[in-house]
Formats: structure tokens, C-alpha cells, sequence
């Protein structure tokens, strides 16, 4: 796989929002490829975050794609509500689906790009009947409902599963990793087959800024910087 390919959606959970439009703003100037949103009910979750109100605000303040994570149980109660605020991607949790299938249905018939998301527990085979209805599959590589968390190395196998499986359908699976991606962690994620790179705290929180986090991420997966890591290895 080619690491050029390899996106970066910074997550907002770790943004400043008392300025949050000026925050994606400068990461979008600073080369995000997507702008992403967790959305957090205290009930799939222990914890609450935002809505529709700030995917449409956000909407507003770039241009690149809004990639919603919806952390909610009875997500297809929303799921207009959010294409209509503007998101692009919708993903929803295997775990808070009981119709799977037809809440990826919906998402589509919405106008936007069908995600699921799996939890660290729940196994890459359990959306093996759905990969051609879901063109995005967020691989969790924490127990979500938190920003800052480490990163669960035991979720290296299921990305690489993933890909194995998406590739023998023929598939073109872009297999978000969300949780703990650091300099360090993000070249074994895109070693495993992962596509889109999931920040929070390494973008919005590095100490010389959003541009210089996301410059440390896509420094951290170049092929210069490959070569490197593996002439070190041998
Ligand atoms: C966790 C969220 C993640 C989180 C990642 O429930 O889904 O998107 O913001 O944050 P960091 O990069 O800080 O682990
Ligand atoms: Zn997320």
C-alpha cells in the first residue's frame, strides 16, 4: 500500500471549543484530509459530547469532509438529522445496532458514506456480510469515550484481518484507526493496512501547534521515513 494514500482526520474531541471553528480551520490549512466528530450519548458511552448543532457550525468553517462518529444507541433515530447538518461519513457502532444492515441502508439513502465501527472486543468478522454496504469500517483502538487514552496494540491483528478480507472481496476499504495515534503507533497502524489516521490529542494538543502535530504524523508514515525504520530493523 501506498502511504501517500494514507489520510489524516484530526478528532476535535481534544480541540479548544472555545475557538473551534479557527481550530479546524488551521487544520484543514495545515493538510487534514478530514475533520472528525465524536458524537457521545452518556449511554453507549460515559460520557456526553456534542451534535447536529456543531457538525452544522463545522459545516461552515471547511471545506473538507466531516467524518461523524456516532457513539449513540438507536443511531438510525439521528442519522437524518446529521446528513442533513452537513456530515459526510456516518459511522455507526456494530455494538448499538440491532439492524445493522439496514441503518447502513439508511446512511446511504441519506446522501452520505455508510462507516461501522467496532469496538476493541468485537471481532473484524462481524461485519463480514456488510463490507460491500459500508465503504468505511473505524477500527477502535481504545474503549471509546475519552481523548488521551493508550493505544491497545492486541487491535494490530484485526486491521490486518480487515484488509486480508476486504481485499479477498475485492473491496476498497479505507480501515480508520481511532484512538492513541502517535508518531509511533500511526507507522504500525499503516504497516497493519490502515488508511485514515484518527487524532485528537497529538494534533490539537501538540505543543507547538496544530500544523506541527500533523506534520509530525505524516513525517512519521513517509517513505523516507519507512526506509529509515526498517534499515534501523534489520
Ligand atoms: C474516542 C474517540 C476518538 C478520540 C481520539 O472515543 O472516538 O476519536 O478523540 O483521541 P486521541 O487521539 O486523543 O486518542
Ligand atoms: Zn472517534
Amino acid at each position: 500500500m501506498h502511504n501517500s494514500r494514507v489520510k489524516i482526520a484530526p478528532s476535535i474531541l481534544a480541540a479548544d471549543f472555545s475557538r473551534l471553528g479557527d481550530q479546524v480551520a488551521q487544520a484543514q490549512a495545515a493538510g487534514a484530509d478530514l475533520i472528525h466528530i465524536d458524537v457521545m450519548d452518556g449511554r453507549f458511552v460515559p460520557n456526553i459530547t456534542m451534535g447536529p448543532l456543531v457538525v452544522e457550525a463545522l459545516a461552515k468553517a471547511v471545506t473538507i469532509p466531516l467524518d461523524v462518529h456516532l457513539m449513540i444507541v438507536e443511531p438510525e433515530k439521528f442519522v437524518r438529522r446529521f446528513a442533513d447538518s452537513g456530515a459526510d461519513i456516518i459511522t455507526v457502532h456494530v455494538e448499538a445496532c440491532l439492524h445493522l444492515h439496514r441503518v447502513l441502508g439508511q446512511i446511504a439513502e441519506a446522501g452520505c458514506t455508510p462507516g461501522v465501527a467496532l469496538n476493541p472486543h468485537t471481532p473484524a468478522s462481524f461485519i463480514a456480510e456488510v463490507m460491500d454496504m459500508a465503504p468505511v469500517v473505524n477500527v477502535m483502538t481504545v474503549n471509546p469515550g475519552f481523548g488521551g487514552q493508550r493505544f491497545i496494540e492486541g487491535m494490530l491483528p484485526k486491521i490486518s484481518r480487515l484488509r486480508k478480507m476486504a481485499h479477498a472481496r475485492g473491496v476498497d476499504l479505507d480501515i480508520e484507526v481511532d484512538g492513541g495515534i502517535s508518531p509511533h503507533t500511526i507507522t504500525k497502524v499503516v504497516a497493519a493496512g490502515a488508511t485514515v489516521a484518527i487524532a485528537g490529542t497529538c494534533v490539537f494538543q501538540h505543543e507547538r501547534g496544530i500544523a506541527a502535530g500533523l506534520r509530525e504524523l505524516r513525517a512519521a508514515i513517509s517513505d523516507r521515513q519507512l526506509s529509515c525504520d526498517e534499515e534501523t530493523a534489520n
